[in-house]
């Protein structure tokens, strides 16, 4: 597996620091949303975003929405949400629609207010970079 991608969306720079991590450990730039990072035949790309009022960041959703069936093989989803449930799944529907298989998808704790204070820890972050790691055929996340 040599062809991956990262892209993040970010409200309070959770999805940065998870999709940061990621692209340290597997030595690829992740690339913000905002500016509009072209993705075409990867093997596996990586959205990694937060969860608000129950959706995705609406910018993610047309990002999503403005990608081409061949952009990628697969996708894995990393996902933060102070409920630590909520899916991406409006991402989800939108790249099964243009028949790019979701291959899992990892949530941890995110904060907002008094709710999670702390989230995503240096735990979760490792967590997410297993779970990367993993994916992308790689053994253990670097020291
Ligand atoms: C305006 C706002 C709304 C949120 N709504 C939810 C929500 O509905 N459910 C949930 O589990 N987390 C919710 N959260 C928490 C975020 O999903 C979580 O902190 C996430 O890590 C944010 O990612 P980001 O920093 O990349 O934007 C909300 C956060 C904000 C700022």
């Amino acid at each position: 597996m040599s062809n991956i991608g990262i892209v993040y969306a970010t409200m309070t720079k959770h999805s940065a620091k998870l999709a940061n991590a990621i692209g340290r450990a597997l030595q690829l730039q992740a690339e913000d949303i905002k500016n509009g990072p072209q993705c075409k035949g990867l093997d596996l790309l990586f959205i990694v975003g937060g969860i608000y009022g129950g959706q995705s960041k609406p910018e993610l959703l047309e990002y999503v929405k403005g990608l081409d069936s061949q952009a990628a093989k697969r996708v894995a989803l990393v996902t933060s949400c102070t409920s630590n449930k909520q899916g991406q799944e409006g991402v989800r529907a939108l790249l099964t629609e243009k028949g790019i298989q979701v291959v899992d998808e990892f949530i941890c704790r995110g904060s907002f207010l008094f709710m999670g204070f702390g989230h995503p820890n240096r735990a979760d972050v490792e967590n997410a970079v297993r779970f990367a790691c993993s994916l992308a055929g790689k053994a253990g996340i670097p020291a």
